[in-house]
């Protein structure tokens, strides 16, 4: 078959520095609908060392005016083609000045200029991360280049009252004909990628907020009318988010206002724009009546994440696209430690890895797989990744950890020093960080070069006579696309032994003089070595790679009894859960193999006996009970049966329902729902989750029951925690009650879609061959759209990506209804059209009939006329 993807990549070793970049930048725009003018005069610096022409981005600019140091250009004196603008004559410190018509309503790609909602009462918002800015302006868009911004907008002013972009206020008034004006200037120079502007009808709230420095900041959040009042809880964590960098890094913010908008129409979480973030309105709206517990934490965590990057992002930038693990990692480590100060750090850790997991660890095993910092790229939107995000937080983590708290603090400090208003690079920030310790973190690089997840065996001996036990550590990865030769990389191990009663024993390691205490990391960078523990009394249980200290698949031939140990008395509530996983995973492939199982009774019995103990956390409880998903499991399989994989779950867990019993189950579901109320703080927050998780198992093992409990939660419930974790049992099971809760739910939130998103998603989520039907009729449902991503994502996302019995059919049409209406997608948004495609990552280790019905279909899809670049890139690279 030919290749589908014919435009050629861009390599990391081919980095050069820019040839001309723009010292300053003046922007004018005119605001429409269906047309924008926009003005732009650039004071552009040469490169001394670079004798190129003057070559500016641009994509679909209707050129309407040009000149040159003043003078009109003539036709001969410039080239506009495939998406680069040259132009002849220009020197050192030379003014260009451009006008180009831009058309937002006709853009359906939510990139560049657009509009979100309606023609009458939508508003204009940009996204430019990584490339829109050259969709409004001819510009170097590239992330080493850093100017500073004076941007003017002009607009209708009945249409849209407010007129916002980043930096801070420098005037505004009125015009002739009903129009006004405002005017931004960022002080902070800047690349295109994170200049935004905002214009239309929108209200707002606001606070007053002074930095630990003195700063007086402004803090606004504008959203359309009607969601205005639940934009208070992302206030209220922004001015958190912004009080922690200050304590937790020393860093204030840096100008006089910050504004956020919430839009329905985005293809992302939110976007760190200096001084206007924006963000997809299901990361900044809540309410109880439409938010769960899980999407207040996740407004909190996108909030800070979006506000940190004020630091790790814009005021230190990437100095080209390879480099975005530098800030996305970086942040995405520093918002989980946010988070995990402000709620549980060890649920905090369990729901980061369980997500590593999930989503980073599939991505990393199949043909997808690429470094945190990739050596190549075709279309940079298809790389923001769980591996850059997910995983590169995870190696900041190992680092931090290897520095101590003190040490890593001490490293940010000088990172910032040395980088400020600079583009830099994931080796600069190794070697302050390294230099800040005096430490050599170099090896540590190889983390970020090398796709695949390390294999680390680990095999304990005891030697009964001399007191000793010897943990022989090995390391092993895979290859992967294009990298079939692997490097041993340092892996940080945290670990404790235990005794046969649960105790931590004392540690000494042989060869370490000050070896105390009953914790202690100990870093393999070699393809094998041996620990020797000295004066260990009797056979330890051994509790390794504590809080995940690397991102490793450990592989150890415990027997059950050991993980049980661990599970019971291991106090580190992440390892606790992570021996519980591991002890699943024992008790699965049992009954994968079909013969009786010691693991599975043993996690049975260890929940059972913790499911009584009423001192244990609610929230560790529900997460205790949960035994890994379906991808997870899928994950550790050379052929893999979705469906079959489905059932065997379920029948580990209605084991686990069986030991606990129903009397117990039940008389704790009445316990948990006395009172149950809205509030948001931790313990009712964990007590939902338990209720959540004993009605799911209670179904299992009392469907009647369960169901009528579920229809009785359902119609009581104070918020919508309670409200969803019902309807999901009820649509999950298929219950007799579903479809009259379904039809309260669709009328009730008619009006408000990030509620309804949740409506598509739990019948999208329905198990096995009953999806595709359910599927197809919430298609034709008048709300359904693909225009709107979080819509589609909705359906489809969690369709494909979420319902794996359900979307490998058999018979292959699960894959044919995804392929054609992927095609349809990428006609109107390449990027969510590219983002839903990697549902088929992993394709390739499924079972004989799927693997070949999935091929067809992506062949098909693949050999389709006109694929945009994004879709092209996934399809063709999931076809290899
Ligand atoms: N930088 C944004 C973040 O905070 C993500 C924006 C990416 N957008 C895109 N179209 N690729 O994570
Ligand atoms: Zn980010």
């Amino acid at each position: 078959m030919t290749l589908v993807n014919e435009t050629s990549p861009i390599h990391l070793r081919d980095y050069r520095r820019p040839d001309w970049s723009v010292e300053t930048i003046e922007l004018e725009i005119d605001l429409g609908i269906d047309t924008t003018e926009v003005s732009s005069r650039l004071t552009l610096r040469s490169n001394p060392s670079s004798s190129a022409p003057l070559r500016l981005d641009g994509e679909g600019l209707e050129l309407l005016a040009i000149s040159l140091d003043g003078s009109a250009l003539d036709v001969h004196a410039y080239r506009y083609d495939k998406g680069v603008l040259e132009v002849d004559g220009a020197r050192d410190g030379s003014v260009l000045e451009t006008r180009v018509r831009v058309r937002p309503a006709a853009n359906t790609t939510l990139e560049g200029l657009y509009l979100s909602g309606s023609r009458e009462h939508g508003f204009l918002l940009t996204q430019c991360e990584a490339e829109g800015f050259r969709h409004i302006t001819f510009f170097p868009d590239r992330p080493d280049v850093l100017t500073r911004y004076t941007v003017t907008l002009r607009a209708d002013r009945e249409r849209f009252p407010v007129l916002l972009a980043g930096g801070n206020p420098a005037g505004n008034g009125e015009l002739p004909d009903g129009r006004h004006w405002a005017r931004f200037i960022d002080p902070h120079p800047k690349p295109g990628y994170l200049f935004a502007l905002v214009a239309g009808r929108l209200e707002n709230i606001q606070r007053d907020y002074v930095t630990a420095d003195g700063g007086k900041v402004k803090l606004v959040i504008w959203s359309e009318a009607n969601v205005i009042d639940c934009c208070h809880y992302a206030l209220d964590a922004l001015e958190r988010s912004m009080r922690w960098d200050e304590q937790a890094y020393g860093r204030n913010y840096d100008l006089d206002v910050f504004h956020v908008v919430a839009t329905h129409d985005f293809n992302m979480g939110a976007m760190e724009n200096k001084g206007l973030n924006i963000f997809n309105a299901k990361y900044l709206l809540a309410d109880p009546d439409s938010s769960t517990d899980e999407e207040y934490r996740a407004v909190e965590a996108v909030v800070a994440h979006e506000y940190f990057h004020n630091w790790t992002g814009n005021r230190v930038t990437c100095r080209d696209w390879f480099q975005l693990s530098l800030k996305e990692g970086l942040t995405v480590f520093r918002e989980q430690q946010f988070s995990a100060d402000s709620n549980s750090a060890s649920l905090k850790r369990i729901e980061d890895v369980a997500l590593l997991r999930r989503t980073q660890f599939p991505e990393d095993a199949g043909p997808l797989a690429h470094p945190v910092r990739p050596a190549e790229y075709r279309e940079i939107n298809n790389f923001y990744t769980a591996t850059v995000y997910e995983k590169g937080s995870e190696l900041v983590r190992m680092i931090a950890g290897r520095l101590g708290q003190d040490g890593f603090r001490r490293g940010m400090d000088l990172y910032f020093e040395r980088h400020d208003g600079q583009a830099a690079t994931i080796e600069d920030f190794l070697s302050a960080l390294g230099d800040a310790n005096r430490i050599d973190l170099s090896p540590y690089l190889a983390w970020y070069a090398q796709a695949g997840t390390p294999r680390l065996h680990a095999k304990g001996e005891y030697d009964a006579a001399r007191c000793e036990y010897t943990l022989t550590l090995s390391q092993q990865t895979r290859p992967t696309p294009g990298q079939p030769e692997k490097v041993s990389l340092p892996i940080p191990v945290k670990l404790s032994l235990f005794d046969r009663q649960g105790t931590m024993l004392p540690l000494h390691l042989d060869g370490d003089e000050q070896a105390d205490g009953t914790e202690k990391v100990i870093v393999l960078d070699k393809g094998s070595q041996r620990f020797v523990f000295k004066h260990v009394l009797a056979p330890p249980v051994a509790s390794l790679l504590r809080g995940f200290s690397a991102p490793v698949v450990l592989e150890c031939d415990y027997s059950p009894e050991e993980l049980a140990l661990l599970l019971t008395h291991d106090a580190d509530g992440f390892n606790r859960w992570e021996a519980g996983q591991q002890l699943a995973m024992l008790a699965f492939d049992s009954l994968h193999e079909g013969h009786h199982s010691d693991a599975c009774k043993a996690w049975c019995d260890a929940l059972a006996a913790l499911f009584e103990q009423h001192a244990i956390d609610p929230a560790l409880l529900a997460d205790l009970l949960t035994p890994p998903g379906e991808i997870e499991f899928a994950d550790r399989q050379s052929e893999v049966d979705p469906g079959r994989i489905h059932a065997q779950r379920q029948t580990l867990q209605h084991r686990l329902a069986e030991r606990i019993g129903i009397d117990a189950l039940l008389a704790r579901y009445h316990a948990l729902s006395a009172n149950a109320h809205q509030h948001l703080d931790n313990a009712s927050q964990a007590r939902r989750r338990l209720k959540r998780r004993v009605l799911e198992l209670l179904a299992l093992v009392d469907a009647g029951q369960a169901h009528a409990l579920a229809a009785k939660q359902y119609e009581s419930a104070p918020g919508m925690t309670d409200r969803l974790a019902a309807l999901g049992v009820l649509v999950r099971d298929r219950a007799p009650q579903a479809s009259d809760a379904l039809a309260h739910f669709r009328q009730r939130y008619a009006n408000n879609p990030l509620a309804l998103d949740k409506w598509f998603t739990v019948q999208a989520q329905v198990p096995g061959d009953a999806a595709l039907a359910i599927i197809k009729q919430l298609e034709n449902d008048p709300a359904f759209t693909l225009k709107n991503p979080n819509r589609a994502r909705s359906l489809f996302g969690a369709f494909a990506s979420t319902n794996p019995s359900g979307f490998h059919r058999a018979d292959g049409e699960g894959y044919q209804l995804l392929t054609e209406r992927l095609a349809q997608l990428d006609a109107l948004n390449p990027q969510i059209a590219a983002r839903l495609a990697t549902a088929f990552n992993g394709w390739q280790r499924l079972e004989p009939l799927r693997r070949h019905a999935a091929r067809l279909a992506l062949e098909s899809l693949a050999q389709r006329e006109g694929l945009s670049p994004n879709l092209s890139e996934i399809v063709g690279n999931v076809l290899q």
